[in-house]
């Protein structure tokens, strides 16, 4: 049993060894590693507030403490700090404390650096010859980086700290601590000695940075995104941050596939490179083809003088052919394990034929809709960096069709796009539209509708057992229950675990009489999000982790989330997510991974690897081309269908077919004409028909869908389960459509069929056949989950044990000055019945003045682990306001904890009493 506890001891070491391994060192003049104990001085305000993550739903992960780099650069195999350096700038800090912001994403992206002086540095590198100088960003849902200081770029006070630091200091060494590559043309002005990227690495994260620098651990990050010099130079910049309608112009030549085949001077650092403090020689011992595709086997070789791993990539160059290529495509890559000096290891890289094949979506192959290859020669390239990467083998293949598909979400608009001209210089063709494609925009395929038997006493159990069909079990459910079971019930359902993003299912009394559970979906992707005060461990973030090029690691690491998620009835974690880092501008980049799809689908897969080995899974989002924040529920995508199989779809492809992927989350935006939920061609066509998805599909918290040509709304439910987006997401009660959607009327109308309500309906109930949730629910429950609880409950125990003392008695009141009322607090009171009997809490509050009117200020009452009620008060609500929360019954000598937790700040209590 041991291996499958949930020690907090190995989530804690393997999220240490995932930083360390994503730590991207992007120059190093002989300045790291640097021996622990030497004097160092710190710099930069970010070195108090390590980001350890962004901002938003992927971020809000409940934490007890994220050590800071003093704490842990000044702990033991760290360094001796400079004290006067640490006291200027706890100085600073007392002055200018860490700036939240009020409100949904409106965290700062950055905070005011403290302005530096000539003197004060100069004597600080009189005193320690060493400096690192910490920069951070933040950025997240709702709000997109800017190519301005604070941003994408430096501020002043940052410059001006760089420029003193890097001229007084003999060594002095970046850390950047942003979920996005920044700018980095200061580099060249200001010359330190070593830069990382350390990214956001979540509780952990100082801790494996530390790792890096005194050389514990040998760097072997590797960046997953191409580092140009300006935003301005990245293929989308033309139509990143449109307001209505994002053209994807630049087609399947996104990051290094277009620089590295129009422009490879506007790189700074190129994709999958990243220093290491040893050397190594990649050779190619062998390479193969076979009915599948490609192996090559490398062998590694540590040539230098430290133990480290390398990551080798593969990348093909296809023949230019009728379709146009990007010069590179990486098409496998494999990472050793540690390497001693003069060892070496043989990897296997295979690189099935679809990793390099071309989607013809005009016919010029004469192989529309079809993955082709196109005759010619294909040159591998085996190296440790896209630039790098030498030729080392060559096929000659003839025309070969991969796999034929046919046409589906094509775009409408007629728009040109990006290629390679005949001497390889950009050029630019007609995007095939679906006007000129009519059978793309295919008929919509109505499901045989099962004549409702009304209830037959089958329950969920009887399905899973084997002792009735599925069909025969939907065919139950009434057209009410059949509307009620497609709509998600959130956030905070009291039917999950408290705090989280929403509850699938059983969402009705009525349905649960069927034996349907309620299954928990919590974000994610950085560890769980309980937003009621419940701690959990807090991930790096994906960028980080795609950094690693380790997926045997993400899996491990993904195993304890896996493991934590049972522990707190969570079936799934909305992660990971997989979009792709179109443009350095996206707000969300650092919950994706990187620019490239296979990099990205097999990070998923890792994940869901380690997922799955505890029954429980990860929510694959936002499907699809969700790829800027700017307007995020209405700006469409629009793009080639080459470019969205290629590139926008093909890591989720992955995720699928490799990965066995069954939640999948549709994105906000409208994609070639339909917003993503009611996109049945993206849906229905491509993702069950074509790749064979029989999993659930939920939309996005309150995302729209419309008909062809109509306006989006979050009340066009009914457009979504015809797509087969099986649960709208969410809204507060479903069984009475409190959400006011259109299923009741389009069915009336035969805008919409019973079969497909059914048909939603019983890819629900697979899903949930397969959750924790079902198994608690028919009391399959194994020895783990008796150890899980036994762990959730001593946490709550322990959270709660410096509770303060109250007996409990009719009128008893609590003084509310204990009670702590400021952002995300917990106070616990450990309560004895003095006397039993059915009690009601009565709780007076209003906003503190100087609230924002719109505010929401949440408190939440629980009876140890168990939710009770949360109410709600906006800023608006001065005057005093009265709630009552029942408690469970209780007996004279009974003992519970009694909590509160705020989820804002600016509440005033008044009084809190208890009464029989
Ligand atoms: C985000 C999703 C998230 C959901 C639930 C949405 O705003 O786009 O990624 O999972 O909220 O919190």
């Amino acid at each position: 049993m041991k291996n499958t506890m949930l020690e907090m001891s190995r989530y804690a070491a393997l999220a240490r060894q995932a930083v360390a391994e994503g730590v991207v060192l992007l120059k190093n003049e002989a300045v790291l590693p640097l021996a622990s104990g030497g004097r160092a001085a710190l710099f930069g305000y970010a070195q108090f507030h390590y980001y350890k993550s962004g901002t938003g739903s992927g971020g809000l992960v409940n934490v007890t403490h994220v050590s800071n780099l003093p704490e842990i650069l000044g702990s033991d195999g760290g360094y001796r700090l400079d004290a006067e350096v640490q006291a200027r700038y706890a100085a600073w800090l007392a002055d200018h404390p860490y700036e939240m912001g009020t409100g949904w994403a409106q965290e700062p992206w950055f905070q005011p650096e403290m302005p530096l002086d000539e003197e004060f540095v100069r004597a600080a590198a009189r005193r320690a010859d060493t400096a690192f100088i910490v920069i951070g960003r933040t950025a997240g849902e709702d709000q997109d980086n800017t190519n301005t200081p604070g941003s994408f770029l430096l501020t002043e006070d940052e410059e001006n700290m760089l420029a003193l630091v890097c001229r007084y200091f003999n060594k002095s060494v970046v850390l950047l601590n942003v979920g996005n590559i920044i700018d980095m043309q200061w580099v060249a002005r200001y010359n330190p000695g070593a830069v990382a990227y350390i990214w956001q690495g979540g509780q952990e994260g100082c801790r494996g940075v530390l790792d890096v620098l005194n050389g514990t651990v040998s760097p072997s990050g590797k960046l997953p995104d191409t580092i140009a010099h300006t935003p301005a130079d990245y293929p989308a910049a033309d139509h990143y941050g449109a307001d209505d309608r994002n053209l994807y112009a630049e087609d399947i030549y996104v990051g290094y596939r277009y620089f590295e085949t129009f422009s490879p001077e506007k790189v700074l650092y190129p994709f999958g490179f990243g220093l290491s403090y040893t050397k190594f020689e990649v050779k190619l011992l062998s390479a193969d083809e076979n009915a599948d595709g490609i192996t090559a086997i490398a062998t590694v070789k540590n040539t230098g003088a430290r133990p480290g791993k390398e990551v080798v990539q593969l990348y093909c160059t296809a023949p230019q052919g009728l379709l146009g290529k990007p010069s590179k495509v990486l098409c496998a890559f494999a990472k050793t394990k540690t390497l001693n000096p003069g060892e070496s290891r043989t990897l296997t890289l295979t690189a099935p034929w679809r990793n390099f094949a071309s989607y013809d979506d005009s016919g010029a192959t004469g192989h529309k809709s079809a993955f082709v290859l196109e005759s010619g020669d294909y040159v591998f390239r085996l190296g440790t960096d896209v630039r790098n990467a030498a030729a080392a083998f060559t096929v000659t293949l003839p025309l070969m069709v991969v796999e034929q598909q046919e046409s589906a979400a094509a775009p409408a608009a007629a728009f040109e796009r990006l290629r390679p001209g005949a001497d390889g210089s950009p050029a630019w063709e007609p995007v095939p539209t679906e006007v000129e494609l009519p059978e793309t925009h295919r008929a919509i395929r109505l499901p045989k509708e099962h004549p409702q038997t009304g209830g037959k006493g089958i329950r969920l159990q009887d399905v899973a057992d084997g002792k009735a069909d599925m069909a025969d079990f939907v065919a139950q459910f009434s057209d009410d229950e059949l509307c009620t079971i497609v709509r998600g019930e959130g956030m905070n359902s009291p039917r999950v675990t408290p705090g989280t993003a929403g509850a699938i299912g059983g969402v009705s009394d009525a349905l649960q009489l069927y034996g349907l559970p309620a299954a928990c979906c919590s974000d994610g992707p950085s560890g769980i999000r309980m937003d009621c005060g419940t701690v959990a461990f807090a991930m790096p973030n994906g960028t980080c982790l795609a950094a690693t090029f380790n997926e045997e690691l993400s899996a491990e690491l993904y195993s304890m989330e896996g493991l934590e998620l049972r522990k707190n009835h969570i079936d799934t974690l909305l992660g990971p997510g997989i979009n792709i880092h179109r443009h350095p501008l996206n707000g969300r980049n650092f919950e994706y991974f990187s620019e490239d799809p296979l990099l990205t689908g097999k990070m998923a897969c890792a994940q869901l690897r380690g997922l799955h080995r505890w029954g429980v899974t990860g929510t694959i989002k936002h499907f699809a081309a969700n790829n800027q924040e700017h307007r995020r529920h209405f700006v469409e995508s629009v793009m080639s269908e080459r470019a969205l199989r290629e590139i926008y779809l093909r890591g989720f492809e992955i995720a699928v077919k490799e990965g066995h992927a069954r939640s999948i989350m549709t994105s906000y935006n409208p994609l070639n004409g339909y917003w993503t939920a009611s996109n049945y061609d993206l849906v229905t066509t491509i993702l069950r028909d074509q790749w064979g998805y029989t999993g659930l599909v939920m939309s996005d918290w309150w995302a729209e869908g419309n008909d062809r040509g109509g306006a989006g709304s979050t009340k066009h439910v009914a457009a979504m389960v015809r797509a087969q987006n099986d649960v709208f997401m969410v809204v507060a009660d479903p069984e009475h459509n409190s959400g006011g959607d259109d299923l009741a009327a389009a069915l009336n109308e035969g805008r919409l069929t019973r079969g497909e309500l059914q048909r939603s309906a019983a890819n629900i109930c697979r899903f949930l056949l397969q959750t924790p949730a079902f198994r608690r629910s028919i009391s399959r429950t194994s020895a783990l989950d008796d150890q899980l609880e036994a762990m959730a409950e001593q946490d709550m125990q322990q959270a709660a044990q410096n509770g303060f003392p109250l007996t409990l008695r009719d009128g008893t009141a609590i003084d509310v000055a204990a009670i702590d009322n400021s952002y995300r607090r917990t106070t616990a009171f450990r309560v004895t019945a003095a006397e039993g009997g059915s009690y009601t809490l009565h709780l007076r509050c209003r906003a503190m003045p100087g609230n924002s009117p719109l505010a929401q200020i949440p408190v939440s009452v629980f009876a140890g682990r168990a939710f009770l009620k949360t109410m709600t008060i906006t800023g608006a609500q001065t005057d005093w306001c009265d709630f009552t929360v029942s408690l469970p019954a209780l007996n004279t000598g009974d003992e519970f904890f009694l909590r509160f937790y705020f989820g804002q700040s600016g509440m005033e209590l008044g009084a809190v009493i208890l009464k029989k």
